[in-house]
C-alpha cells in the first residue's frame, strides 16, 4: 500500500514518451514508403515493438526502436508465421489495410485481450474491397487475410464508428493497391494518418468527417520527430489538478485538436490551464502544457467530444471521484471493447474506493468526495486503468494499491519512475 501523505506538491518539468498513435503510423508509413526515413523519439514500448515485429515478419527493414532510428521501405511478402500484435488494437487494425493492400497472405494473432476485441469493423471494409478476410467465430482474432490473384477495387465507406484504427487500415489499404477509397465517419477520429499521409505527398481530400485518397499513388519517405503523447501527458494534467500546491509543466505535447478533449473538459470542471511555445512539428500542432491545482466541478461529456478523449475517460472518471458535485459520460460504448471493458473497471474500481459510481450502457456516472479512498485496484492489465489509479492513489489522504503496476509498459514503461519525480 503506497504511502499517505499529508499533502500533495506538483513541481517540474516532464516530458512523457512519443504518441503511440503516431509512433504506430510512422513505422507502418517508413516500411511501406518509397525510399529512406527517419524516426526521432519513437515511443519505445510494448505496443509499439508489437508493430515492429510483426512489419519485421513482412520483410521490413525496422532496426531496434531508439531515439533516432531509419527505415528503409521496401516490398513486402507474405509471413510464415502468424503475426502477433500482443496487446496492441492499432497494430492489428493499421496492419490489417497494409497486408490487404499490398495483396498478402497473413493470419493476425495477439493476446487475451486483443483477440476478445472485435475484428469486423476492419475485415468488413476490407472483404468489400475484394480481400478474402476470415475472423474467429466471435468476430475477433485469429483473423486471416487473403488477396487472391484480382487487384483490390475502390470503396467508398460509411463507417458506424468514429474509428481511426478503421479509417487508417481503409486508407492505407487503398494505397498500397493503387485504388481510390472514401471513408466517412459518425464524428472524426484522430487524423494522424491523414496528417502524415499529406507529408508524405499523398493526395487526399478532406471534408467534415470524410476523407477520400485519390488511386495510383505511391508513398514518399518522410522524416518525423514525434511529439510526446497527450494521452500519457493526460496522468500530469490531472496530477497537478489534484494536488493541493505547486506548478507542473508537460512539454513538448502533441495538441492535435482531435486529442484535446480532455484539455476543453478540464477547462470547463473549472481547470486553469495553459499552452505555451506552441509550434508546427511535421504537420501536427505541439507545445508546453502548464498545469496548476484546481478546484473541479463536475461535468457531462457528449457523445460528439467522445473521440477526442476516448483514452483519457479512465483519468476523467478518476478526476469526476474528486470533483465537487455528479460528472456523467454519455455516448462512450467503444470504452466496452477497448483493453478491458472500461465502464465495468472504471466503475467496479471506483466504487472498491468507496466512491459513488454508476454503470451507464453506453458511459458512467460518478459522484465526487473529498474523502480519503483506500483499496486494491483491478486493473484487468490494462495500461490506463493503472495509471489513473495511480494518479489518484497520490492524493494526500489516499491510499491505493495497483494490482499489476508493470502492465503500464504497453504504453509508458517508466511511468512510474515519472509519476515519482513530479511530486512530493
Ligand atoms: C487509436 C485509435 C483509437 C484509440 C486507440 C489508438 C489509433 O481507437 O482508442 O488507443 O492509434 O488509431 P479506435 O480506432 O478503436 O477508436
Amino acid at each position: 500500500m503506497a504511502a499517505v501523505s499529508d499533502q500533495l506538491r506538483v513541481h517540474g518539468t516532464v516530458r512523457v514518451p512519443g504518441d503511440k498513435s503516431i509512433s504506430h503510423r510512422a513505422l507502418v508509413l517508413a516500411a511501406v514508403a518509397h525510399g529512406s526515413s527517419r524516426i526521432e523519439q519513437i515511443l519505445d514500448s510494448a505496443d509499439i515493438n508489437s508493430t515492429a515485429e510483426a512489419l519485421r515478419a513482412l520483410g521490413a527493414s525496422i532496426p531496434p526502436l531508439g531515439p533516432k532510428m531509419y527505415v528503409q521501405g521496401r516490398e513486402l511478402h507474405s509471413p510464415r508465421e502468424p503475426l502477433d500484435c500482443g496487446n496492441s488494437g492499432t497494430s492489428a487494425r493499421l496492419l490489417a489495410g497494409v497486408i490487404a493492400g499490398a495483396g498478402l497472405s497473413a493470419t493476425i494473432i495477439g493476446d487475451d485481450s486483443l483477440s476478445r476485441r472485435p475484428m469486423n469493423r476492419v475485415a468488413e471494409p476490407l472483404r468489400a474491397m475484394g480481400a478474402r478476410v476470415e475472423t474467429a467465430p466471435h468476430g475477433g482474432l485469429p483473423m486471416t487475410i487473403e488477396v487472391g490473384e484480382e487487384k483490390l477495387t475502390a470503396i467508398d465507406y460509411e463507417s458506424s464508428t468514429a474509428s481511426a484504427q478503421v479509417k487508417s487500415a481503409i486508407l492505407i489499404a487503398a494505397i498500397l493497391a493503387g485504388v481510390r477509397a472514401r471513408v466517412s465517419e459518425p464524428h472524426l477520429s484522430r487524423d494522424h494518418t491523414e496528417r502524415m499521409l499529406l507529408a508524405r505527398g499523398i493526395r487526399l481530400e478532406r471534408k467534415a468527417t470524410s476523407v477520400s485518397v485519390a488511386p495510383a499513388q505511391t508513398i514518399k519517405p518522410a522524416d518525423v520527430r514525434v511529439p510526446a503523447d497527450p494521452s500519457s501527458a493526460a496522468f500530469f494534467v490531472g496530477l497537478a489538478q489534484l494536488a493541493d500546491a505547486g506548478e507542473l509543466r508537460i512539454s513538448d505535447v502533441c495538441l492535435n485538436p482531435t486529442r484535446t478533449g480532455f484539455l476543453s473538459a478540464l477547462r470547463r470542471m473549472g481547470a486553469t490551464l495553459e499552452t505555451i511555445h506552441l509550434r508546427d512539428e511535421g504537420g501536427e500542432s505541439a507545445g508546453t502544457i502548464v498545469a496548476v491545482p484546481s478546484r473541479l466541478r463536475g461535468t457531462e461529456i457528449a457523445a460528439s467530444e467522445v473521440p477526442t478523449l476516448i483514452d483519457e475517460l479512465p483519468l476523467f472518471a478518476c478526476l469526476a471521484a474528486r470533483a465537487e458535485g455528479e460528472s456523467i459520460v454519455r455516448g462512450a460504448a467503444e470504452l466496452r471493447l477497448k483493453e478491458s471493458d472500461r465502464i465495468a473497471t472504471i466503475v467496479k474500481n471506483l466504487q472498491t474506493l468507496g466512491v459513488t459510481a454508476e454503470e451507464l450502457p453506453d458511459g458512467f456516472r460518478v459522484v465526487g468526495t473529498k474523502k480519503p479512498m483506500q483499496g486494491r485496484i483491478e486493473t484487468q492489465n490494462d495500461h490506463r486503468i493503472a495509471m489513473s489509479f495511480g494518479v489518484l492513489g497520490c492524493v494526500a489522504g489516499n491510499a491505493i494499491e495497483i494490482d499489476n503496476p508493470r502492465c503500464v509498459a504497453i504504453s509508458y514503461p517508466d511511468f512510474w519512475t515519472d509519476l515519482g519525480r513530479a511530486h512530493q
